[in-house]
């Protein structure tokens, strides 16, 4: 089955969108700077981290709130990922747009959903925490790979918030350090390892 990568950028104090999100804010206040190392600041070496995570993708899950937010504004009402994406949601968005398949039935779905469309790429899991919490605390994470912004958000969501008691044990595979952000890649180690 398709690895399934938990990859989002970070704040130093561990958040990835800052406080009051919305239409105007999707990341939250302050939450854009998140980015920079993508958008603005990036240097040769965050370019090719990103070439390499879009290379090695083959579909895309997310959370509602993550879709709603953007879809209209920052995404102009078109899919920003060049593979399909998997919306987790309770019901189907008033926005409906090309690249996107609303899942009403739960996080494996979706992963099954996204598996079997991405081969033998991987799966990225983009957000926002809530999903990823919940695939953490399934035990559904392959790998993890954080970008850490040098940034203190100061508030705003918390990515490792609301996980079970010891709920991963990783293995760090690989650190890059750029002026832009510290990149952090880990396996996540199954119980039995
Ligand atoms: N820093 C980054 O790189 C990055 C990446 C991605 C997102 N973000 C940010 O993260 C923020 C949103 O994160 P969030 O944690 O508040 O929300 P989220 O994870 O994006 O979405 C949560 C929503 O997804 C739906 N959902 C979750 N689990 C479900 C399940 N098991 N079954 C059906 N539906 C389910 C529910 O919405 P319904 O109401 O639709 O049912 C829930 O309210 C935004 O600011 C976004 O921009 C940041």
């Amino acid at each position: 089955m398709a690895k399934a990568v938990l990859d989002i950028s970070m704040s130093l104090d561990g958040f990835i969108a800052g406080p009051n999100i919305s239409a105007q804010h999707p990341l939250g206040e302050g939450g854009l700077h998140l980015h920079d190392w993508f958008f603005g600041a990036k240097t040769p070496t965050d370019e090719s981290i990103m070439q390499q995570h879009i290379a090695s993708t083959g579909a895309v899950i997310l959370g509602g709130r993550t879709y709603r937010d953007a879809i209209n504004d920052e995404w102009g009402g078109a899919t920003p990922f060049h593979t399909h994406a998997f919306v987790l949601t309770h019901a189907s968005p008033k926005v409906v747009v090309d690249g996107f398949t609303f899942v009403t039935d739960g996080i494996e779905s979706a992963l099954r959903q996204a598996a079997a469309v991405a081969g033998d790429k991987s799966v990225w899991m983009m957000g926002g925490a809530n999903v990823l919490q919940q695939y953490l605390n399934a035990g559904l994470v392959d790998e993890i790979q954080l970008h850490i912004a040098p940034l203190l958000l100061g508030g705003g969501t918390r990515l490792f918030d609301n996980l079970d008691t010891l709920s991963a044990s990783l293995e760090t595979t690989r650190v890059i350090e750029t002026p832009a952000a510290t990149h952090v890649r880990y396996r996540v180690l199954k119980q039995q390892e």
